[in-house]
């Protein structure tokens, strides 16, 4: 299928689905009993089946996601494929920057990132410098476009003054659970800003699809979805929000798919923002991935 996609006004245009890759490879250590040939499986189906956003990390794995993902992408036309990575939260220093970009892009077995983003704010790092890094990287033809993760708006506000490239997205966590993003007002400022939302963590990484509460059933049977998908379309329903999923499962991919090409009305999305119970507005949880 063709994944839709959104424009920022700056013309920067983005699908709307992109295919996580935390857990793949391993979680923050390389796993060495990793089903390889699984993952790598997993993201060849995304591609076959049209998506053409892979996210990963430098994090991820220690490297090795970005390793997976850069066997996956064999064979394939690597114009057509929207790949994002990002550098970690030590290795924000100027050069460690450049240093770490280099060595995705080895891992990764391309010659340039369509994205690079920093992975999380760092009080131990000059944010000026951090920018002014991922400007040489685009001016070297390294990296395409640039973003940041887990920043609030007052941290992605400066980190634009310190850069002469616009920053496309704000990666964060968000979902039916997970409302910092609106509590916060990064929603509103991104929408403001022409600066992508992108959620992590759409399905809760499963645990939103167990126990399902009375509200979200309603649009389940209203819109003759499953829960996945009526988590997915809430996010991507709303201006400004697009969303990356993992899954390395052919059924949970079909399923995801299933979120795209259609629209929540507009009275169900805001049911769903004031309905949806358990509502958690500050992460209780270390934020991995
Ligand atoms: N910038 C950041 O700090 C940050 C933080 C977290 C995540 N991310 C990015 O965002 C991506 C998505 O977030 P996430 O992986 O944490 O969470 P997620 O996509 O909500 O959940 C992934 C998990 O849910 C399962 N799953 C996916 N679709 C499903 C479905 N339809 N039914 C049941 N289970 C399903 C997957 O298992 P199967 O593989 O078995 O389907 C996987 O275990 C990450 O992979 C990563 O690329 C970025």
């Amino acid at each position: 299928m063709k994944i839709p996609t959104k424009k920022l006004k700056s013309g920067f245009e983005m699908p709307v689905y992109g295919l996580g890759t935390w857990q793949m490879g391993g979680r923050d250590e390389r796993d060495f009993a990793n089903d390889d040939v699984a993952d790598i499986g997993g993201i060849r189906a995304a591609l076959d089946a049209g998506v053409t956003h892979i996210d990963t990390a430098e994090k991820y794995a220690d490297g090795y996601s970005e390793t997976l993902v850069g066997r996956a992408i064999k064979g394939y036309d690597r114009s057509k494929i929207f790949i994002a990575s990002k550098v970690q939260e030590k290795n924000l220093g100027y050069d460690d920057i450049l240093n770490s970009c280099k060595k995705s892009l080895e891992r990764l077995q391309t010659d340039y990132l369509d994205l690079y983003l920093l992975h999380r704010y760092s009080k131990g790092h000059s944010l000026k410098d951090s920018m002014r890094a991922l400007d040489k990287l685009v001016e070297e033809g390294l990296v395409k476009h640039i973003g940041v993760c887990n920043f609030g708006k007052e941290h992605l506000a400066e980190a634009q003054r310190y850069t002469k490239n616009k920053i496309v997205c704000d990666q964060v966590h968000y979902n039916l659970e997970f409302r910092e993003p609106e509590a916060f007002g990064l929603l509103g400022y991104c929408k403001e800003s022409d600066v992508f939302l992108s959620a992590w963590r759409p399905v809760g990484k499963g645990s939103l699809l167990g126990n399902i509460p009375p509200v979200l059933q309603e649009m389940c049977d209203k819109y003759k979805k499953t829960p996945a998908q009526i988590a997915i379309n809430w996010l991507i329903s709303q201006p400004y929000v697009i969303t990356l999923s993992k899954t390395r499962s052919p059924d949970h991919l079909n399923e995801n798919l299933g979120a795209l090409g259609w629209n929540m009305e507009k009275e169900d999305i805001e049911k769903l923002r004031k309905e949806y119970p358990g509502q958690k507005l500050v992460s209780d949880v270390v934020p991995l991935g």
